[in-house]
């Protein structure tokens, strides 16, 4: 095994670099990770803005939603990635009922991540969560909005699908937009909302937005990781695009390793452990 990263040239990212690059023109790339090694190799491939998602209850974890995860899984995936010191932002997402029910529970469950190394949180909603946010805010935590298609609410959403297809919801996103930019967001996800309304809220903002099946036009995307490299099961969203088939890559390499095992081919000599050789007897001395 190896670890560590290659030793990176590239300055550390901050909330004012994405800023930076929304202002020249630059798209930000952004995918999730809930551990070290991904973390690393997110690092490695140059990845501006690193999610340790609350995804990883359903990519990871094997719940149904992203509902059932908790602050504490959260902290142990948080702590995991932030032992990379990746130079991407570290952002870690607020889990259900972490920052709902008040500006307290938000500002210290976000002091929690920063403490397990985390740089800035993410939590979903728009105006309704303004008393948050402002609190976050204010406590100096950078917060990643989250706009859309938002998860933590799919009960009421009735299933996951695409948001504000009509002029009316699409104006009252607009507006938690602006609304969110106001309160001090430093960025915003978008998700699963028409190509038109992403390009129309990005425009709108000066901070950027990073979308997810929100089209082209957004200052940035984010895809999580295990769905770009193959590595989730079921039929992907039509956002998701696959680079990799890492699962067929894990299960043909446990097929050919339990061959090995089961014909007697692993180990080999070359694989095992001889024993010290036999140290020769001393001659007795004259
Ligand atoms: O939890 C997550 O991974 C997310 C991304 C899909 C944006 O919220």
């Amino acid at each position: 095994m190896t670890y560590g990263g290659e030793p990176t040239q590239r300055s550390k990212v901050t909330v004012r670099t994405l800023r930076e690059m929304k202002e020249r023109g630059q798209k930000i790339v952004s995918t999730t990770a809930y551990d070290f090694p991904s973390a690393v190799i997110a690092d490695q491939a140059g990845i501006d803005l690193i999610l340790v998602g609350d995804s990883v209850g359903m990519v990871v974890l094997g719940y149904d939603s992203t509902i059932p995860v908790t602050m504490a899984e959260m902290s142990h995936h948080v702590r995991a990635v932030a032992r990379a010191r990746p130079r991407a932002l570290l952002v870690a997402d607020l889990p259900f009922n972490s920052f709902q029910a008040s500006a307290e529970d938000a500002v210290r469950n976000s002091g929690r991540f920063l403490k397990r190394g985390a740089e800035a949180v993410k939590l979903e909603g728009g105006r309704r969560m303004l008393p948050q946010i402002e609190a976050i805010v204010h406590a100096d935590i950078p917060v990643l909005g989250h706009l859309g298609l938002t998860p933590q609410s799919v009960h009421q959403f009735g299933g996951y699908r695409v948001q504000a297809r009509g002029r009316e919801a699409a104006d009252a996103l607009l507006e938690d937009a602006l609304l969110l930019e106001k309160a001090g967001c430093f960025a915003l996800i978008l998700e699963c909302i028409p190509l038109e309304l992403g390009a129309e809220v990005s425009r709108a903002l000066r901070i950027p937005t990073i979308g997810i099946g929100a089209g082209p036009d957004c200052d940035g995307q984010v895809l999580v990781l295990h769905d770009l490299i193959g590595l989730t099961f079921g039929k992907p969203a039509r956002f998701v695009r696959r680079y990799a088939d890492v699962a067929g890559t894990m299960r043909d390499s446990l097929l050919a390793f339990g061959e090995d095992v089961r014909s007697g081919r692993y180990p080999s000599e070359a694989e095992s452990y001889l024993a010290a050789p036999a140290i020769p007897k001393a001659e007795p001395s004259a």
